[in-house]
């Protein structure tokens, strides 16, 4: 089996690789930064630019699945032009792949699965989501997933099985939220943001990374969330950090305009508050390895820097 990834080189897509490798699946990887093509046998790299079409098309030979997971972070300021380019990096990807298909021998392909997030969902300390939840977010990040989705979609002539997953806060030792919530409770600076009411859709990222290859094995169509089955609000959330940092939180909640000012636009994702079920891929037989957040953080906080997958991408690898 081999699987062809973009965005493979971040956070997501190296905990990817790593479980393909432990199953002995073969990963080509497509990558816009040349320094990060490496080629050995079972992990082979490919130039992409996707913001002017250029797709190296040998990255399909032998494939069996692809997961498209390729996009700007949305976690820095969002100037006016950043926001083009979280939007655009999403698209143009998914309009190269989709290119680049058409050029190749598709037959042996029989599973794409794209990357979403569950920020397409209304804001809403009530509701609880589940996948046939038609509501869209009034605000740039609703928008935004709900144009990659429809992008995504367009993958649906070739007879393949075509899914999307809608990401929730991944939680990993060396990348995304966790490092950077854990970092002022370290220093005895902690605190909920807001009313810390908000709920927070968290999935450990060895669950998600094992999601997107059940939905391959399983040939899944259509919405999953990528969620863990107990979402939590922001407080628990910033308690149990502290609690398992063995430091106390002494400060009171950080009050919206502080972040909003500090932030920007972007702050929006700290207050915004989506708890989303996880129910649909259960049904599917899918088994949460980390249920709740107690566990999940127990196993992540401490283990920064024991995370090999960054040397994936170093020439040693091999
Ligand atoms: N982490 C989360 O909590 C979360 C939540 C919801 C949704 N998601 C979505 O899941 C996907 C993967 O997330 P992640 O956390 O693994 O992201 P990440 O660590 O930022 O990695 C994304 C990868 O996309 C590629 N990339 C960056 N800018 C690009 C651009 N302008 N054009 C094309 N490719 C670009 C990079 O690979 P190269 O340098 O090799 O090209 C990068 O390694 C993202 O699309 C993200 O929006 C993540």
């Amino acid at each position: 089996m081999k699987i062809l990834i973009t965005g493979a080189t971040g956070l997501i897509g190296s905990e990817i690789t790593s479980q393909c490798h432990q199953h002995n699946i073969s990963v080509h990887y497509l990558t816009t930064s040349t320094d990060k093509l490496v080629s050995n046998e079972n992990h082979k790299g490919f130039y992409w630019n996707p913001t002017t079409g250029e797709i190296d098309g040998k990255c399909f030979e032998g494939v069996t699945a692809i997961i498209n997971l390729a996009g700007a972070s949305i976690s820095r300021r969002w100037t006016k032009k950043y926001k083009a380019e979280i939007l655009n990096s999403r698209i143009n990807a998914l309009r190269t792949l989709n290119e680049g298909l058409k050029q190749s021998d598709t037959r042996k392909i029989k599973s794409f699965v794209s990357a979403s997030a569950i920020g397409i969902y209304p804001n809403s300390l009530s509701n609880y989501y589940e996948e046939t939840e038609s509501g869209v977010d009034d605000s740039f990040l609703g928008e935004v997933v709900k144009r990659w989705e429809k992008e995504a979609d367009t993958f649906e002539s070739y007879g393949f099985s075509v899914s999307k997953i809608r990401i929730g806060l991944v939680m990993a030792s060396d990348g995304g939220a966790l490092p950077e919530m854990a970092k002022p409770i370290k220093y005895g600076l902690g605190a909920a943001f807001g009313a810390g009411t908000q709920w927070q859709s968290w999935i450990h990222v060895s669950d998600l990374a094992r999601m997107f290859l059940y939905v391959i094995e399983n040939q899944l169509k259509g919405v999953y969330n990528g969620v863990g089955p107990n979402p939590v609000t922001n407080l628990k959330l910033t308690k149990e950090l502290a609690r398992v940092l063995n430091k106390p939180l002494i400060l009171p909640n950080i009050p919206k305009f502080v972040m909003q000012t500090a932030l920007g636009e972007m702050s929006y994702i700290l207050f915004n508050s989506q708890r989303v079920s996880s129910k649909k891929i259960e049904e599917e037989g899918f088994v949460f390895s980390y249920q709740n957040i107690c566990r999940a953080l127990e196993d992540l906080v401490g283990k920064s820097g024991t995370n090999s997958s960054k040397a994936l991408y170093t020439k040693e690898y091999v």
